[in-house]
């Protein structure tokens, strides 16, 4: 069947966990530079995003233009586009942005087709202020939820429609916070992702809580149409290396899309090593496209299993406790039997035949990743 724009989670970077409202065109030019000259759009980072802020004053037609910070949005889209890259941009069905910018209520038709014209190939689209349009449909509903939910899943449609109608290959990225079950409605409006949650930051325990916190919505994920946990911290400097390993295994594991929210034009090696590991960006990006089931959790321990091409399945086993751990998980929880070969993929290391039971020794707050194949 059709999987449209992203038969695997999109790859990128995304200017706003790093540079929030201050991003600029040099900025996310720079971001452009560096995505090539790091090695990381070879790795399969393609999306440059600019996420809020860009957005300036509406003309006498209705046509938005962008703010002082971007002078020329085609003149950026034309930019990233020589770079063998993609232009991903941001709005909100409501009136403003969370920002406070314009956004594209009552404009939908409007906007898609400006975004088609400067070159967009990604939007996510940010539901803040329609919040407001929400409550007062409630209200006028006798409270509740239900009115209120009708128009926000009819306000994602339309602009799922717009974006259809350009004729322009656009991802459409839904960012609601998971509200209303998304994963359930999401892919009947258009879109080739959604958030499952609020906000990320860089801290392990809000990273680790909404990584754990995917469970269960394996099934709603496949080609095409993908859960999204938020954007990546790696390298924004307030994890530990092993926080970030965790943090780009399970994200990897939950094939969520990889859009990088550091600096890229300030990358040490281990930033690089840890978003750039080729292993680890081939278990995201797996063809048979499945998202990782949590097969046990108790206490500090929790073990999920991602079935990949090839009959392989890539387990990650984390340990969430402050202390140096000993984990092991039986292969039958794993839904194999007999023995496995086991391939170490941080170490890059093949660790022979493994019967029964599956161990490692695993860091504070680490993760050991394995292929394994029968
Ligand atoms: C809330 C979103 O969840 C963030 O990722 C970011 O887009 C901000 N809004 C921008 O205002």
């Amino acid at each position: 069947r059709a999987q449209g724009p992203a038969p695997t989670p999109p790859m990128g970077w995304n200017s706003w966990n790093h540079f929030a409202g201050k991003v600029t065109d040099a900025d996310v030019r720079s971001a452009a530079d560096a995505m090539v000259s790091s090695g990381m759009r070879d790795a399969g980072y393609v999306y440059v995003n600019v996420d809020d802020t860009w957005e300036g004053t509406r003309d006498a037609q209705g046509v938005i233009h962008s703010n002082d910070k971007f002078p020329d949005m085609k003149a950026l889209g034309d930019y990233i586009h020589s770079k063998g890259l993609k232009f991903g941009i941001y709005s909100s069905p409501g009136p403003k942005t969370c920002a406070g910018y314009e956004a594209s209520y009552g404009h939908e038709e409007q906007d898609a087709k400006t975004y088609a014209s400067w070159g967009v190939d990604y939007l996510k689209y940010d539901l803040c202020s329609f919040g407001g349009i929400m409550k007062k449909a409630d209200d006028a509903n006798g409270g509740g939820t239900a009115a209120g939910y009708k128009l926000m899943i009819a306000a994602y449609k339309k602009m799922g429609d717009a974006l259809k109608a350009t004729g322009r290959p656009i991802v459409y990225s839904l960012c609601q916070y998971g509200v209303d079950d998304v994963w359930v409605w999401g892919p009947s409006v258009g879109a080739q992702l959604w958030r499952t949650t609020d906000d990320i930051n860089d801290s392990y325990g809000r990273m680790i809580t909404i990584g754990l916190g995917q469970s269960g919505l394996n099934s709603y994920a496949g080609h095409g149409h993908w859960n999204d946990p938020d954007m990546l911290e790696v390298g924004n400097g307030k994890m530990t290396t092993d926080e970030y390993k965790t943090h780009m295994s399970l994200w990897a594991l939950l094939a969520a899309p990889l859009l990088a929210g550091n600096d890229l034009s300030k990358m040490s090696d281990t930033d690089k090593s840890i978003l750039m590991n080729r292993e680890v960006i081939a278990i995201d990006q797996d063809k048979l496209g499945v998202q990782a089931k949590q097969v046990y959790q108790h206490g500090d321990f929790s073990a999920w299993a991602k079935p990949l091409s090839g009959g392989r399945v890539a387990v990650g086993l984390i340990n969430t406790s402050w202390s140096v751990r000993d984990l092991s998980v039986a292969l039958k929880e794993l839904g194999l039997t007999g023995s496995v070969k086991a391939h170490d993929v941080w170490a890059g290391k093949d660790l022979g035949t493994v019967t029964g039971t599956l161990s490692a020794r695993i860091p504070k707050h680490g993760v050991a990743l394995f292929v394994l194949t029968k």
